[in-house]
């Protein structure tokens, strides 16, 4: 069971040291006022998230936390970078903050949906090609694209086969407001893929013969990029509960081949 300080020092990204001394100088209390003073005080993992109160503020310990970003253009999706700003710096005041890893990447050059979690097992179970988690993208393209083959699965450049569950039209009225639509776009496609390789979307559209001009994840599994939530903003979310169920597909998702027409019975 964990002990109060450390919970309270992992919650808050500060040393241990100060969080003992915050519980031993009486600082610390319960919303009812019942003094902490033993640091070494064990939490039951079914009491949390609990409330203290520090110094008269009101602090929410975690013993596990996910959060969803709208990730804007031009910041890349790593915790610590030398050239350009990350998804990291845009988040402050976060329970866990120095726990959470973003669930996959998303590239610089694209928008939208990036979710959090400070559970490795979940992150590996969102992100494995195995558990078959569609990621929709709504994309802008510079010119029209190639229906999907009907009976043979689409190549990319190497061989690698994507597994791409849809691929659609989107009405301009449709698209998220964090979609960046450059003025010299054609289309609007919503494309819904259940892997996530490298640059994966944009080689999709290429090896359709056109390019991605405007790139931004709408929806991973069932959870959804709210419109109203601002480029840069993020909210909390039970990642943990929405993904309880989520098991290895029980095969590669494949888009759906027409049956071979039976032949007919011959003559001799
Ligand atoms: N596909 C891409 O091409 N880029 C991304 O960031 C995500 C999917």
């Amino acid at each position: 069971m964990p002990r109060v300080d450390r919970l309270l020092a992992r919650n808050l990204s500060m040393g241990r040291r100060l969080a003992t001394r915050l519980f031993r100088s009486g600082r610390v209390c319960t919303p009812e006022g019942v003094s902490l003073r033993d640091p070494a005080l064990q939490i039951k993992p079914s009491e949390l998230p609990c409330e203290i109160i520090i110094d008269g503020h009101l602090e929410v310990l975690h013993a596990r936390y996910h959060i969803l970003q709208n990730k804007p253009l031009g910041v890349v999706t790593a915790l610590r970078d030398g050239r350009h700003p990350t998804v990291r710096e845009l988040l402050e005041d976060i329970p866990l903050l120095g726990e959470l890893r973003p669930v996959g990447r998303l590239d610089l050059d694209v928008s939208g949906l990036l979710l959090w979690t400070t559970e490795g097992d979940l992150l590996h179970r969102l992100t494995h090609p195995r558990y078959a988690v569609p990621r929709v993208y709504q994309a802008a393209l510079r010119g029209p694209y190639a229906p999907l083959p009907e009976d043979e699965p689409l190549l990319l450049d190497d061989g690698y086969e994507p597994a791409i569950l849809g691929l659609e039209a989107l009405e301009r009225a449709d698209a998220h407001p964090s979609l960046a639509i450059p003025e010299e776009t054609e289309r609007l496609a919503t494309l819904t893929v259940a892997s996530g390789q490298f640059h994966e979307v944009k080689r999709i559209f290429a090896a359709l013969g056109t390019e991605v001009i405007g790139l931004c994840r709408t929806a991973y599994g069932s959870v959804e990029l709210p419109r109203d939530l601002p480029l840069g903003g993020n909210l909390p979310i039970d990642l943990h509960a929405i993904f309880a169920d989520l098991h290895p597909a029980e095969r590669p998702l494949r888009k759906q081949r027409p049956k071979p027409e039976a032949t007919p019975p011959s003559a001799c």
